[in-house]
C-alpha cells in the first residue's frame, strides 16, 4: 500500500505568544531541533516519501526553514492555506496532492515516542476507512474526544464541555481516500472552522470503519509553554551522550549525566548536569546548567543558573543572580543584572511576555 503523510504547519500558535510573534510554532525548538522535525522524520521513518505540509499562505518561514526535503531522502510539496480555516480545511485543500492514495495526516505540533510506523501497520491490517490514536489525559476536554461502546468509536466530540472518555484524540491520524467525501461535506462550527473531529463523525454516521490504537507511550500537543518544556524534557530523557567537533570543557568543568554538547560549544569552570543539550557555539561560563535544560546555539551564560528551561538562541544571561527554571526564552533574549542602587529589577519586555518575580 502506497502511503503519504500530510503535516499541518499553518495556524497562529496564540497560546505560545510572544514567542509565536515572529517565529511559527511549528520551528520552536525541543532539545534544540524544530518541532517540525520530529513529525517530518517520524514520516520517513515508516518509508513515506511522499510528505505534504500546508503552510500559512504568504508566509515562507516554513518553506525555507524545511527545504525540499532532500536530506530527509523525501519530496515535500508545500500546499498554502489561505485563511486558518479549521484541520478538516487543511485535509480539503490537499485533496489533489494526495490524489487516491491512503495518507497519515499528522498535526506538526503533535510529539509522539517511537515513532508512527507502528499505527500504520495497525491501519493496514485492520481494513479500517479511518484510523485514530487516542492518548489518555487529564483535560479531555482540550481535546477531541471519542466516546468508545464494545470496543468501537461511536461518537467523536470536539472539545467537549463533558467529555465522554478520557481520552484525547491525539493529531496522528491515517485515512484512505473516504476522508476526503467527509471533510467536502461538512459544514463550519460555531467558530467557524472546519473541524476535524466533524469530519470523522461524518465517517461514523456513513457506515465507514474507524479504528483506533491507543497511544501507550508519551504524546504532547505542543500548543502551550508548559507542553514545551514537558517535551523538552521528554525528548533529553531520551537522548544519546555525544560530544561534537570543536567542543572546549575545561578542567574546571564537571559535565555529567546524558549531555549533547553541539559544535564548538565552550564550558568553562561551569556544571552540566543532563539529560541537556548545548547548542553550537554557546559558552557556559561559571556558571550551573541543570537537567532538562536546552541552550540554543550562541547562547553566552555568565555566573548564571538553569534548569528544566528551553533557552533559544542567541541570548546573555549575565549575573542573573536568581535561577532560572521552568522558562522559555526567545531568541537574542538578554537577562543581566541591574547595577545599582536601590536594588531593583528592571524590564524591557515586549508585547504578551511574561515574567514571574519571587
Ligand atoms: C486539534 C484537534 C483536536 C485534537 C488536537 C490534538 O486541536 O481539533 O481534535 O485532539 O488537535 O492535538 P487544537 O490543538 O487545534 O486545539
Amino acid at each position: 500500500m502506497k502511503l503519504k503523510a500530510l503535516i499541518a504547519s499553518g495556524g497562529r500558535g496564540t497560546r505560545l505568544r510572544p514567542i509565536t510573534h515572529t517565529q511559527n510554532k511549528h520551528l520552536i525548538p525541543i532539545a534544540n531541533k524544530p518541532i517540525l522535525h520530529y513529525a517530518i522524520e517520524a514520516a520517513a521513518a515508516a518509508g513515506i516519501t511522499e510528505v505534504g505540509i500546508v503552510t500559512n499562505a504568504g508566509n515562507d518561514e516554513v518553506t525555507s526553514a524545511i527545504g525540499n526535503g532532500e536530506k530527509w531522502g523525501i519530496r515535500i510539496t508545500y500546499i498554502p492555506q489561505e485563511a486558518p480555516l479549521g484541520l478538516a480545511h487543511v485535509v480539503k485543500i490537499a485533496e489533489q496532492f494526495i490524489g487516491n492514495d491512503s495518507f497519515i495526516f499528522y498535526l506538526g505540533d503533535n510529539m509522539v515516542v517511537g515513532g508512527v510506523k507502528r499505527y500504520v501497520d495497525a491501519f493496514s491490517a485492520s481494513g479500517a476507512n479511518c484510523f485514530l490514536t487516542l492518548a489518555k489525559v487529564r483535560d479531555p476536554e482540550r481535546f477531541g474526544v471519542p466516546e468508545i461502546r464494545d470496543g468501537m468509536i461511536v461518537k467523536v466530540e470536539e472539545k467537549p464541555e463533558h467529555p465522554k472518555s478520557n481520552y484525547a484524540v491525539a493529531g496522528i491520524y491515517i485515512y484512505d481516500r473516504h476522508i476526503f467525501e467527509a471533510v467536502n461535506n461538512i459544514s463550519p462550527s460555531a467558530r467557524g472552522e472546519l473541524e476535524i473531529s466533524d469530519a470523522h463523525q461524518y465517517l461514523i454516521d456513513h457506515g465507514y470503519k474507524v479504528g483506533f490504537s491507543e497511544i501507550t507511550g508519551w504524546w504532547k500537543d505542543t500548543g502551550k509553554p508548559t507542553d514545551l518544556l514537558e517535551a523538552n524534557r521528554l525528548i533529553l530523557e531520551n537522548i544519546d551522550p555525544f560530544i561534537d567537533g570543536g567542543v572546549e570543557v575545561d578542567s574546571r568543568s564537571d559535565v555529567a549525566g546524558r549531555v549533547i554538547l553541539q559544535k564548538g560549544c565552550k564550558i568553562i569552570n561551569s556544571k552540566v548536569r543532563g539529560p541537556a543539550i548545548i547548542g553550537e557555539n554557546a559558552v557556559i561560563e561559571n556558571s550551573y546548567v541543570g537537567p532538562f535544560s536546552s541552550i540554543g546555539s550562541e547562547t553566552h551564560l555568565t555566573n548564571s543558573e538553569v534548569e528544566y528551561s528551553i533557552i533559544l538562541k542567541g541570548c546573555r544571561i549575565l549575573d542573573a543572580g536568581i535561577r532560572i527554571e521552568g522558562s522559555l526564552l526567545g531568541n537574542d533574549v538578554e537577562i543581566v543584572r541591574a547595577d545599582g542602587k536601590p536594588r531593583v529589577q528592571r524590564f524591557m519586555i515586549g508585547d504578551q511576555s511574561r515574567v514571574e518575580v519571587a
